[in-house]
């Protein structure tokens, strides 16, 4: 709900209200992100804003928007150059609508509107041609509120943006913690927290793609907020490219600025044209970390994912990817007896990963020519699929379209269409080079090829890989003076292509992969319901990658296997039921040569996807609990999915958490973890058939059996009796 006065805006979500308000001379006003506020909300300007000298106090303001020059001196959200040099802008307020549902972002990935949304539309006007309209488009039920900017050159002579964000907040006065995700290669989205200290704290990406290190989503909370207490603030970008987000804290005030890094970033409005910066979702909760990560995941679950995928009943297929199996070394014989062994495992789909098109035996050629290679598939694609279906399986493939290898024949045919600077020698990583999918013509040219592949037969998973940073970036497409605009073209164009993809094939499952988990965001998650969350596929290593990830993130859109031990990436041993216990909680799927599988070995795999299958509503559509750990000094954590209406729960606790060490002591000194969002009435039951009270399992705890072994494990399923 939107409610508001001439000069005091107040959205309102079912538990949340985010204000802003017209101060002196015009300027927009941050007054107030938390707490569900009174349907007419008082205006919450503080008075030194409302009566005291603008002059004066301009950088003491919390704003909601700023732009250099006006003696507001934090970091700004936008730079405008006009055509005389000048960077300043005093934007004030010009107007402001409220809109039912939500304008389209064109080209771009957003969470989609409905007629329960409503957008208010702020405009702010520099004398000299620049226009923001500020968007924010509330959606009450899921407690979500998205924000952009839409950038306008009103005057009459071009103006260059040299920083667009899409998001400026100057939040309330007060200690503050920062939560980012941070990591690298096979160690993806750590969480790091640490207070916010004079200055200005940032992460960012100029990778072209958010990439391993940081991840573009970031949380502010109270010192004191725990999982279960507190304030916090969760923004996440949807976007799939450079980045930065600056949290400052200046003498007066905190800001917030969220948007495409300025790294080679600058884009020349002619005098009418515009530019969209990508959304924001916000998402504040008071009580605690996990009731912010809920929130985030409902709406994910309900308003980002394509809906064909948002029925969290509707199963999703348990898959096996040849990855770890073969890597490159593999021919269809060699394929067909990993299949039969999935098929005995009850796999429903056999992923055919890297190494399937002309001339892939290593990472040395080939990307790029996306046809089959007869050396290995004699049938080509059409052929394998035939054999798997006979066998009861469906197909799944690998593809890298935004990548080429030097030895291709694409490069050969299109040298120019790969990224390289001119009189540079073009940079390889992982001997690949990028394409410049800012030209809508190479867009073209691996759609066509993309297209012809999945057309030739049945396909129905696409793993979609990015290898490498870009570099070298520089389209021959576009003059010296538009350089700046490549990076975000890129960007654009990928969307592109999988807009084309799962528009054209709507039955196909997309996952997205970039090294692992380098591109996990809120934009290609518009795209693909799942995303590879990292290569490191070690069941010790996910809890911490996939504890970070769930900050934001729900675990029905993480790629999840289960993979052989010693693991391949860090050499740890883990038991099957810790394996189990970390690709249960994501997507689910296998990555391992079960060849080497005895039949009795695969007869011992059927029941846990047997228990996917009969459970796979609760676990990708429940609310997540984290109710301990993981951290670096205890290796083990327990987590639970609970249903929305407290009738069923999954329970997983690994690793120390089943020591009892992260639980309540309990009274008869058995280890208990103490479970949470059950209904405290209601009547319990275990696979065993051991019944508990909810009360008993949320006050006292599920008792544990205590360690056994390396990494021992526990998975529970409760319903309600
Ligand atoms: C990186 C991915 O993360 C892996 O899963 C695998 O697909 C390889 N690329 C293939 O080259």
């Amino acid at each position: 709900m939107i409610v508001h006065s001439e000069t005091c805006y107040t959205l309102h979500t079912a538990h949340t209200s985010y204000q802003m308000s017209v101060g002196p001379d015009g300027m927009l006003l941050h007054t107030y992100y938390g707490a569900r506020l009174p349907d007419r909300a008082p205006d919450l300007t503080d008075g030194r804003a409302a009566h005291g000298d603008p002059g004066c106090w301009t950088d003491l303001l919390p704003k909601e928007w700023s732009a250099p020059g006006t003696a507001d001196n934090r970091t700004p959200p936008c730079v405008p150059e006009y055509a005389d040099g000048t960077e300043a802008a005093e934007l004030v307020f010009a107007g402001a609508a409220v809109l039912p549902g939500k304008p389209a972002l064109p080209g771009l990935p957003a969470f989609r509107g409905g007629a329960d949304v409503q957008t208010l539309s702020v405009t702010l006007r520099d004398v000299f041609g620049l226009e923001v309209e500020l968007r924010y488009s509330v959606y009450e039920k899921e407690d979500l509120i998205t924000r952009t900017a839409v950038y306008k050159n009103a005057g009459s002579q071009p103006l260059t943006l040299h920083k667009a964000a899409s998001l400026c907040m100057d939040y309330a006065p007060g200690s503050l913690d920062l939560i980012t995700l941070n990591g690298t290669w096979a160690a993806e989205r750590t969480p790091e927290r640490a207070p916010l200290r004079c200055g200005i704290q940032s992460v960012g990406s100029i990778r072209g793609v958010p990439g391993h290190a940081h991840n573009p989503a970031i949380a502010l909370c109270r010192p004191d907020t725990t999982e279960t207490n507190g304030d916090c603030w969760g923004f996440a970008f949807v976007y799939s490219g450079n980045f930065l987000i600056e949290a400052e804290r200046a003498d007066a005030g905190q800001r917030l600025v969220m948007g495409i890094h300025p790294y080679h970033f600058h884009w020349t409005l002619a005098p009418g044209e515009s530019f969209a910066a990508p959304e924001v979702a916000m998402v504040y909760a008071q009580h605690g970390l996990g009731e912010m990560s809920r929130r985030f995941h409902t709406a994910i679950r309900t308003r980002l994912l394509a809906p064909r995928w948002q029925d969290m009943n509707a199963p999703r297929p348990v898959l096996l990817n040849s990855w770890e199996a073969c890597y490159f070394d593999f021919d269809e014989a060699k394929l067909l007896e990993l299949a039969a062994a999935a098929r005995k495992a009850d796999i429903d789909l056999f992923v055919l990963d890297d190494g399937w098109f002309k001339g892939r035996n290593d990472t040395s050629s080939s990307l790029g020519d996306w046809v089959e290679d007869k050396a290995k598939l004699p049938d080509g694609l059409p052929g394998l699929c035939r054999r798997l279906n006979e066998m009861g399986l469906e197909l799944g493939l690998w593809v890298e379209p935004e990548a080429v290898s030097p030895n291709s024949d694409l490069y050969k045919a299109h040298p120019d269409w790969a990224f390289v600077v001119p009189g540079r020698r073009p940079l390889e990583i992982r001997q690949q080079y990028t394409l410049d999918f800012s030209r809508e013509e190479v867009v073209d040219g691996i759609w066509q090829q993309l297209e012809r592949v999945l057309r030739s037969c049945p396909i129905k998973y696409l793993k979609w890989d990015m290898n490498r940073s870009l570099a070298n970036v520089y389209s021959a497409a576009l003059p010296a003076a538009r350089q700046g605009e490549v990076y975000h073209r890129y960007v654009m164009g990928v969307y592109e292509l999988q807009r084309r993809v799962t528009e054209t094939f709507p039955g196909l499952l997309l996952e997205n992969c970039a090294g692992g988990g380098a591109r996990f965001d809120c934009g290609m998650l518009y795209y693909s319901p799942q995303i590879w969350c990292s290569d490191n596929t070690d069941a010790r290593a996910r809890l911490l990658i996939q504890y970070g990830t769930s900050l934001f993130y729900p675990g029905c859109v993480m790629g999840a296997h289960f993979s052989t031990v010693p693991n391949h990436c860090n050499g740890h041993i883990s038991t099957t039921e810790a394996r189990m216990a970390a690709a249960l909680s994501g997507t689910f799927g296998f990555e391992l040569d079960l060849t080497t599988y005895t039949p009795e070995e695969l007869e011992a795999l059927r029941p846990y996807v047997a228990w996917y299958r009969a459970h796979g509503g609760l676990l990708r559509g429940g609310d997540l609990y984290r109710l301990a750990g993981p951290d670096a000094s205890a290796l083990g954590a327990a987590w639970m999915i609970a249903a929305p209406d407290g009738s069923e729960a999954a329970v997983f606790a690994v690793g120390d958490a089943l020591s009892g060490s992260h639980g309540t002591a309990s009274m008869n000194s058995l280890p208990r973890l103490p479970l949470q969002g059950l209904d405290p009435a209601a009547v319990y039951e275990d696979e065993q058939g051991v019944q508990y009270t909810g009360a008993q399992l949320m006050a006292l705890g599920l008792p544990l059996p205590g360690p056994r072994g390396q990494t021992p494990a526990c998975i529970w399923y409760l319903h309600r009796v």
